[in-house]
C-alpha cells in the first residue's frame, strides 16, 4: 500500500473524502507514541488485545497494524459508536484478520461477555466519563484479562492530588463544564481501584502533552507474573 492509498497515512484527508467517517484529530498525534509504549509492554509472541472505548477506531487500527503479533478487538459503548469503528475498519480489509469487528461494550457495566485476552487497552476514557466507569473498567478487565496479563490505560492523570501541568488545569475545568462528573483522576486512586480488582501497577510512561500510560499486571493467584 502506498502513502497515497493508505487511509491511515492522512486520516484527516481520508475523513474529508468519505462522508460520515468519524475523525478525531488528536489520534494522529497520539497513535504512534502509544503504539511504541504498547510495543514495550505487550508480549512479542502472538497475543490478543481488547480495546475499550475505541472512539473512531482509527487509533486502534494504527496501533494494531504496527504490532503484527497482536489480534485486536475494538469496542464502543453504543451501536452508533460500533458503526463508527466499523466504517474505519472497512477501509483496511488487509487488517481484518487481526483487527476484528468492533463489539458493543459498556465499560461501566461489567462483566463484558467474550473470551479471555492477554491485555485490555483503553485511552482517554477515565477523565471523560464518571468515576464509576473507571471502577467498571477495572472489574470488567479483571474478568477478561488472563492471569499475568495487562491492563494499559492512556490519558492525563493527576499526581499526588495535583495537576501535572497548566494544560491539564484548563482541560479539567473544560471537562467539568461539559459534565460535572467528568475530570482528571488521581493516578493513585486509579491504582487503588485497579489493585482492588487484582491488578498490580507494573510501570508507567510519560507521554506527550502531559499524558501517561499506566500499566497494570493481573495477579496470578496472589502473585504477580514475573514479566515486567
Ligand atoms: C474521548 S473519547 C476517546 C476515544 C479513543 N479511545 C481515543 O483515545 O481517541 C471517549 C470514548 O469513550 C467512549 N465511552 C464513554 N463512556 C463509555 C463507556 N461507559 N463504555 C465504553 N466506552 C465509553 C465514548 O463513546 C468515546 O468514544
Amino acid at each position: 500500500m502506498t502513502h497515497a492509498d493508505d487511509p491511515l497515512a492522512d486520516p484527516e484527508a481520508t475523513a474529508a473524502r468519505i462522508p460520515g467517517l468519524l475523525h478525531v484529530p488528536a489520534t494522529a498525534r497520539n497513535r504512534e507514541p502509544i503504539r511504541q509504549v504498547l510495543a514495550e509492554f505487550l508480549p512479542s509472541e502472538p497475543c490478543s488485545v481488547l480495546e475499550v472505548a475505541s472512539g473512531s477506531g482509527e487509533q486502534g487500527l494504527w496501533i494494531a497494524r504496527g504490532l503484527p503479533q497482536v489480534t485486536w478487538t475494538p469496542s464502543e459503548a453504543t451501536p452508533e459508536g460500533v458503526a463508527a469503528v466499523a466504517a474505519w475498519r472497512a477501509l483496511l480489509p488487509a487488517l481484518h484478520a487481526r483487527f476484528l469487528a468492533p463489539v458493543l461494550l459498556d465499560a461501566a457495566a461489567p462483566p463484558w461477555p467474550g473470551p479471555s485476552v492477554d491485555a485490555v487497552f483503553v485511552s482517554n476514557l477515565t477523565h471523560i466519563s464518571p468515576w464509576p466507569t473507571t471502577l467498571g473498567l477495572m472489574k470488567g478487565a479483571a474478568a477478561r484479562v488472563k492471569p499475568g496479563g495487562l491492563l494499559l490505560i492512556y490519558g492525563p492523570f493527576n499526581e499526588g492530588g495535583r495537576f501535572t501541568g497548566p494544560g491539564n488545569v484548563a482541560f479539567d475545568a473544560d471537562l467539568k463544564r461539559r459534565h460535572p462528573e467528568w475530570g482528571l483522576r488521581d493516578r493513585e486512586a486509579v491504582e487503588a481501584a485497579a489493585a482492588a480488582e487484582g491488578f498490580e501497577a507494573t510501570g508507567r510512561r510519560m507521554m506527550p502533552a502531559d499524558n501517561r500510560v499506566l500499566a497494570f499486571r493481573r495477579r496470578c493467584g496472589g502473585v504477580t507474573a514475573a514479566r515486567t
